[in-house]
């Protein structure tokens, strides 16, 4: 009886000290962050885009956090600065992705603006990088023989068009791109260095005093 009694005590305990590192510690270390100035709450438009997200699985494949130099070349694959907790604030859930079958997203809007480009891609990414592995999602888009009035249809490389007909985005294409658009995490998260009073830039290394000259 003695031995179960110590079982069922260990078990408790090792349950109790993962609950802590892993539940406890960091909800503790980031239930104050704040949503840094710069960042936007998401437009329902791009709230229903990031659902899409979701559920296309882009997350399978695609990161949404960059990290810093001494981890990853991130920034110099052009995917931004190092994330911060801030820059989650209004993610719910957390799209951080596990898998980097593709490039990180985190600031996607930064680097690729254009609505066409993100429209043309999603339909049919080998139109744009050659040999692509990621899958199209022709079922975000309607081929008709012309566009109805309202719409309007992508603009595709030449000979991706099927033949007579237009590519129409479907309102879900439009919000996930919206969505894309608005990965945006190019705000400054320090407060800016303090100027000296001639206006010259501070360095972060003070120079050193000179010394006054004894009389
Ligand atoms: C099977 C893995 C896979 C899935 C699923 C996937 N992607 Fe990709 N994605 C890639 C790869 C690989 C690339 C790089 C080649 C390219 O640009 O097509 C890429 C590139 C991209 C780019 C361009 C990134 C850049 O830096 O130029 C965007 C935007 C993108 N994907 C969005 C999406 C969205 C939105 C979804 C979901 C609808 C999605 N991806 C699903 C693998 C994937």
């Amino acid at each position: 009886m003695e031995n179960e009694a110590k079982l069922t005590a260990g078990a408790m305990v090792t349950f109790a000290i993962a609950v802590s590192a892993l539940v406890i510690l960091p909800y503790v270390q980031v239930r104050d962050v704040k949503a840094p100035e710069g960042l936007k709450p998401y437009t329902s438009a791009e709230l229903r885009g990031r659902a899409s997200y979701i559920a296309n699985g882009c997350v399978y494949c695609h990161s949404q956090q960059p990290r810093s130099e001494s981890f990853a070349p991130d920034a110099k694959r052009g995917w931004g600065r190092a994330s911060v907790p801030g820059d989650y604030y209004y993610d719910k859930p957390h799209l951080l992705g596990s898998m980097r079958t593709g490039p990180d997203l985190m600031n996607i809007g930064v680097r690729q603006p254009s609505k066409d480009w993100h429209l043309g891609h999603l339909y049919q990414p080998r139109a744009y990088v050659p040999g692509s592995i990621m899958p199209p999602y022709p079922y975000l888009f309607d081929i008709k023989d012309k566009a109805e009035p309202g719409e309007e249809a992508i603009k595709l490389p030449p000979g991706y068009t099927p033949p007579g007909k237009v590519v129409v985005p479907t309102p879900e294409a439009l919000d996930l791109v919206r969505y894309l658009q608005a990965l945006k995490r190019d705000y400054p998260i320090l407060p800016p260095e303090p100027q000296e009073a001639t206006g010259a830039k501070t360095s972060s290394v003070a120079p050193a005093p000179r010394p006054t000259p004894a009389s």
